[in-house]
């Protein structure tokens, strides 16, 4: 039995992660059990995304290399999560992602509802953070309303919707018709606050969707809680980049990583005859990534879904998850939190859990 335990051990551990380009042995993610003819492996998963594949594949190995019919594998999830200073506002968020351009209207709000969405559908704990104060679009993309409470006076409970905890100044105002005209101080107050006050408990991705402008909403967000870095949303017309390079320099100037760049309304596939036209050129993500020296984590086409599911309050990823345009967001999204995986794993040296080893299941 213990030659069985070792050979199913062996054979796990040589299933390649292939976000790494590693083992799961190497990377200290498996172990293997045996109980008479029963092989029962536990892995733990650094990303929600590509779970039944990896499993299918442990099942596989064990089962060929040790010639055994039960093979049970147990996964959990256990995303990689940022270095935590002792004063840091949001210890139990693993991952404070940025999503950013520096242009307006370029599908920011879109990208970071879906990327969100993504998450939690696959399985990770996620919020979401609507920074944009003078025109905030969360609670209308997301249907969501009401307003947050307080259980202890101060702090504030985010609301939920699909699973995303959820802050935006939207749920503090009268209506969405009110203006908001504050001037710098009380903006950096309220957005300080947003950080430090609101009750994000434990979190594996805490989304912040950025308005447009120069960046200085993610400077001091990123002062209050160290980021893991930031996503770049852009259009492929060469009129839009400028101001996408503008934001690309000012993370760059501050520290924040460029975890990669999503090119969105690159191309519109006519519902009728599926032919398919780039309205706003081409090549544009790509140039943007070059400059970041960063990957293009994909491009999203121009579907009326998106804007159809973004009014009507419920992201497309979740109205149409199995229209193109949704699985494109998830495939970025899936990207995204392979890069989060990598960045800790080049950081620590490892992906191991400080605490404790993998508790193995009873087996009966
Ligand atoms: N891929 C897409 N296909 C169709 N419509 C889209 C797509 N992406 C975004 N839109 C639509 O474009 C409009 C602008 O998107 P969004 O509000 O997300 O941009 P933004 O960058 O957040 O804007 P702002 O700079 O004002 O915050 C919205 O009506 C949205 O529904
Ligand atoms: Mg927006």
């Amino acid at each position: 039995m213990a030659d069985l335990q070792a050979e199913a051990t062996r054979a796990a551990g040589a299933v390649e992660y292939a976000a790494l380009g590693k083992s799961l042995g190497e990377l200290g993610l498996v172990k293997a059990a045996a109980l008479g003819e029963r092989v029962t492996v536990s892995v733990e998963l650094p990303s929600p995304f590509d779970r039944d594949d990896l499993v299918r594949r442990i099942e596989q190995a064990v089962r060929t290399s040790c010639g055994v019919r039960e093979v049970a594998v147990e996964a959990r999830l256990r995303v990689q999560g940022r270095a935590v200073a002792s004063d840091d506002p949001i210890p139990g968020v693993k991952n404070f992602l940025m999503v950013l351009s520096g242009k307006g209207g370029v599908g920011k709000s879109t990208t970071a509802v879906n990327l969100a969405a993504a998450f939690a559908r696959a399985g990770a704990a996620v919020g979401l953070m609507d920074a944009d104060m003078y025109g905030p679009s969360i609670p209308l993309m997301l249907g969501a309303s009401g307003r947050p409470t307080s259980s202890d006076g101060a702090h504030i409970e985010p609301l939920d919707r699909f699973g995303i905890k959820l802050m935006s100044l939207g749920f503090l105002l009268e209506d969405d018709k009110t203006a908001v005209i504050w001037r710098g101080p009380m903006l950096h107050g309220a957005l300080v606050q947003f950080v430090q006050d609101v009750s994000w408990g434990k979190l594996d991705y805490l989304v912040v969707d950025l308005p447009p402008g120069t960046g200085d909403v993610a400077l001091t967000l990123s002062q209050k809680a160290p980021t893991t870095g930031a996503v770049i949303v852009t259009t492929p017309q060469e009129v839009a980049l400028a101001d996408v390079y503008k934001s690309v320099a000012m993370c760059q100037k501050v520290h924040i990583p460029v975890l990669g760049v999503i090119e969105n309304m690159g191309s519109f596939v006519c519902p009728h005859c599926a032919h398919e036209s780039a309205i706003f050129g081409q090549g544009g993500g790509q140039k943007v990534a070059e400059f970041a020296q960063a990957p293009l984590l994909g491009r999203v086409p121009i579907d009326p879904a998106v804007r159809v599911s973004g009014d009507g309050g419920v992201p497309v990823v979740l109205a149409a998850a199995d229209s193109s345009v949704a699985q494109a967001f998830v495939a970025i999204a899936a990207r995204i939190a392979d890069v989060v995986t990598r960045i800790h794993y080049e950081r620590k040296g490892s992906l191991a859990e400080v605490k404790q080893p993998i508790r193995l299941p009873v087996l009966r």
